[in-house]
């Protein structure tokens, strides 16, 4: 029986999966594809570290030394994180002729296109299934099952800590920073939550799915980000109130030859198919032309899910050896990211206003001028002469909907613009 040796960079949350999965269901991969794979090292930081492993055996594969863990290996599995360091080992393998498997979104986010290119130039395989959305094989999806189609739409909750935050807000009335806390203290958020919070791990997953949908490269600059650090158990109730739910989507669509890529709260419909995704978990809902709407979903993050997906793409490298059929960088078109405010979308808007005749003709009249129709209006609570005003717009030029809210800042009835939020519903 043919052997493949293989050697894996990192053995934490997700390596310890890799161990563990290899371990416990090698005979059953074993007669799959009827090859034998042998971990030869595993590179860690810390050599000294205390571990639990599936199996003492392991223990004797550590290594902190690189030259090691390449003697003598034909693919690499690299979960450690991090950019530089990574894309050294990385490099180092295609230019061996080593085959590479990656859960590194940071990494394929930002130089992935160089890393295929470097992977073709050497005529190994480079595949990152892990690095969006954990264990749903959503780059699979798309690189082969969708390829007779044009894709028109991606939306995904792409991040497990910011679903279960604003999940917990919903249901059990937190506020961001109390759900934050929870969240930390069961291991959801780590202690600087920044990346998830404020949407840029999002960003770099929706760049890899933008670019391997519409086949061209998506700078991570241009993706316009916003977290969901500023919504509030007020939007939530309101939300709920219109029929509607707040999710932290990463969207990509193509239009008119330009692709919009963006991360951010939206109001989507609570009849959406994403709008029932709680707690850890993401989905991702894309649109053929053919097809019509389809939806993944599953465990985003997590030791068995991420490995569950990193030993998919082990299994297809290892098939795809022999026949060197391997798939490198997608992207032969260069299409465009459109600035955000050049793109047209639906807004909910909630502003605090004296409580007096006139006003709310006065916010219709600036809208007006500005080309902002509205969709929908809810007058609410009178508090010490202050009433709140609820509203949804219908799709217009972002540029004109942040023009208009300048103004509707300067007037002096307006004593707060509380909240401005993208709606996504066909209605609207
Ligand atoms: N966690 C998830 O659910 C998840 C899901 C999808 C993708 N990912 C991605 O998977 C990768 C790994 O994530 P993780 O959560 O498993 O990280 P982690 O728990 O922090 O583990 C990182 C591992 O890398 C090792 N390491 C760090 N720097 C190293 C260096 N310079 N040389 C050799 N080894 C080094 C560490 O060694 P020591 O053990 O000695 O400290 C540790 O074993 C990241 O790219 C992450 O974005 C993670």
């Amino acid at each position: 029986m043919r052997v493949i040796k293989i050697g894996i960079i990192g053995l934490g949350t997700v390596g310890s999966g890799v161990l563990t999965l290899l371990h416990k269901n090698s005979e059953l991969i074993k007669q799959r594809i009827n090859c034998e794979i042998l971990i030869k090292s595993i590179l860690v930081n810390n050599i000294s570290k205390k571990r639990q492993l599936v199996h003492s055996a392991y223990q004797s594969l550590l290594t902190d030394n690189p030259d090691t863990l390449f003697n003598d290996i034909d693919i690499l599995i690299e979960v450690m994180g991090t950019i530089d360091v990574a894309r050294k080992h990385i490099e180092y393998a295609l230019k061996n002729g080593i085959h590479v498997i990656t859960a590194n979104k940071d990494l394929i986010a930002l130089h992935g296109g160089e890393l295929l290119d470097l992977a073709k130039k050497h005529q190994v395989s480079l595949l990152f299934e892990a690095s969006v959305c954990g264990g749903i094989p959503i780059i699979d999806m798309i690189r082969n099952s969708f390829q007779g189609n044009h894709i028109e739409s991606i939306l995904g909750i792409l991040n497990g800590t910011t679903n279960f935050i604003l999940t917990l807000m919903e249901r059990e009335n937190k506020s961001f920073s109390d759900a934050l806390v929870i969240a930390k203290e069961l291991g959801y958020a780590e202690s600087d939550p920044v990346n998830d919070i404020e949407g840029y791990d999002a960003a770099r997953k929706i760049a890899i799915l933008a670019a391997m949908a519409f086949n061209t490269r998506i700078p991570i600059g241009d993706v316009h980000v916003e977290g969901i650090s500023k919504i509030t158990l007020c939007d939530i109730t309101y939300a709920k109130e219109l029929g509607y739910t707040i999710k932290l989507l990463g969207m990509a669509k193509e239009k008119d030859g330009f692709i919009k890529v963006q991360v951010n709260p939206v109001f989507i419909p609570l009849s959406h198919p994403l709008a029932n995704i709680n707690g850890v978990f993401n989905g991702v809902y894309l649109e053929g032309d053919f097809l019509g709407p389809s939806m993944v979903y599953g465990h985003g993050a997590g030791a068995f899910p991420t490995a569950s997906s990193i030993v998919g793409d082990l299994i297809s490298t290892i098939n795809s050896i022999d026949s060197k059929n391997f798939t490198w960088c997608t992207c032969f078109r260069d299409l465009k990211v459109k600035d955000v405010l050049q793109t047209h979308s639906s807004f909910y808007i909630r502003m605090t206003v004296d409580d007096q005749p006139g006003v709310l003709a006065s916010i219709s009249s600036i809208f007006g001028s500005h080309n902002v129709s509205i969709y929908s209006v809810v007058q609410k609570k009178s508090i010490e002469g202050h009433a709140e005003i609820v509203m949804i717009t219908h799709k217009v030029r972002e540029s004109s909907m942040y023009d208009s809210i300048t103004v509707l800042k300067s007037l002096h009835v307006i004593k707060k613009i509380d909240s401005v939020i993208r709606v996504e519903d066909e209605q609207s």
